[in-house]
């Protein structure tokens, strides 16, 4: 999403497990300790939703609620058993083995392993960052976190299930989990640098999951997943081409991160392929058009509420949506791309 589910998702029919967080006060930000990393992928990794709090039980260490809204990036659940049954070569005889046993080479490689590399220029940018520029970089540390950590805990338990019925896409799961926990860490090693650090294995347990069934999380991680490609290589050949916006480093990293997850997105693309009825008939053709509005209508949406941070690296939020979204049309299907590309393009005439 960037990272599992960098995005959220407006979703129809969802169902929530968990605590449910009633008043906003903040996600559970805590003073960074010194040479402390609050990241604890471990004990996150395999963590089942939560139970549901029973009404006014009291917080638990005093830690403060996580803030939601349907914008929100969210946590998934799904229906395991299904997801096995789809991904057993004896039931369905669609699977590419050698499609996937190809990926799972290219995953295996691990061309990021030394790339997530800090220096000091990270705290040096941050201790220059002040007033409402400050705020809304901790902003997005702090949901690009999140939403990285999502795809994380998702995909780690699915490789987890799916280790029995099929090793290699198992194996897949748990190669991008990799990924994802790489990401969302190094974005809570740049929280540090503002003196903070997202209690994750605290929010494991806190957050609200969401119930999608196997084929909405593939359409919903597929489109996650490509878009999260064309958003960050978008910002870096921006800042590569304008460095005089360049306010933080972690930017400079994106080339290469967005690779990580292009990668992902063909792996969701070929188990797509893999599952015809996820997008042949009419049925299917509207769930995923109807996801990939969603998708869109989401990002516009969480975007423009945060144009301050797209300012501060000097780009126009509706502009840069846009870009976004026409260059991935191959992606979307391309009559429902061009319609809220054209949707897009009609509010920014009106706003300006
Ligand atoms: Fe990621
Ligand atoms: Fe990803």
């Amino acid at each position: 999403m960037a990272s599992a589910m960098e995005l959220s998702l407006l979703n129809p029919a969802m169902h929530h497990h968990g605590i449910a967080a009633k008043t906003a006060s903040h996600l559970p930000l805590l003073p960074a300790r010194r040479g402390a990393v609050r990241f604890r992928v471990r004990a996150a990794a395999a963590a089942p939703p939560a139970p549901a709090a029973k009404p006014g039980s009291p917080k638990k260490r005093g830690k403060t609620e996580v803030n939601e809204s349907l914008l929100t990036p969210r946590f998934y659940t799904t229906d395991f058993d299904e997801m096995e049954q789809l991904f057993n070569a004896e039931i369905n005889k669609q699977l590419n083995q050698d499609e996937f046993d190809a990926l799972l080479q290219e995953f295996k490689t691990d061309y990021n392993q030394t790339h997530f590399i800090r220096n000091p220029e990270f705290k040096e940018a941050a201790d220059k960052m002040q007033g409402p520029l400050r705020q809304i970089f901790v902003e997005f540390l702090e949901r690009s976190c999140t939403a990285e950590f999502s795809g994380f805990l998702l995909y780690k338990e699915l490789g987890r299930r799916l280790k029995k019925t099929n090793p290699v896409v198992a194996e897949i799961f748990s190669l991008m989990s990799r990924d994802e926990a790489r990401h969302a860490g190094f974005l809570n090693k740049g929280l540090s640098d503002f003196n903070l650090a997202l209690d994750l294995g605290f929010l494991t347990k806190a957050r609200k999951y969401t119930f999608f069934k196997p084929k909405f999380i593939f359409y919903a991680t597929y489109l996650s997943e490509k878009i999260g490609y064309w958003r960050y290589i978008t910002i870096f050949r921006h800042l590569k081409a304008n460095p005089e916006y360049q306010v933080y480093p972690i930017f400079k990293y994106f080339e290469n991160w967005c690779q990580d997850e292009n990668r992902h997105g063909d792996f969701f693309s070929a188990l797509l392929k893999a599952q015809p009825q996820f997008l042949n008939d009419w049925k299917a053709k509207l769930w995923s058009r109807f996801f990939c509005l969603s998708v869109y209508i989401t990002m516009y949406l969480n975007d423009c509420q945060r144009s301050a941070f797209y300012e501060g690296i000097g780009l126009n939020t509706k502009e840069f949506d846009m870009h976004v979204i026409y260059e991935d049309r191959p992606t979307a299907r391309r009559r429902g791309s061009s319609l809220l590309y054209r949707m897009l393009r009609t509010l920014n005439s009106r706003g300006s």
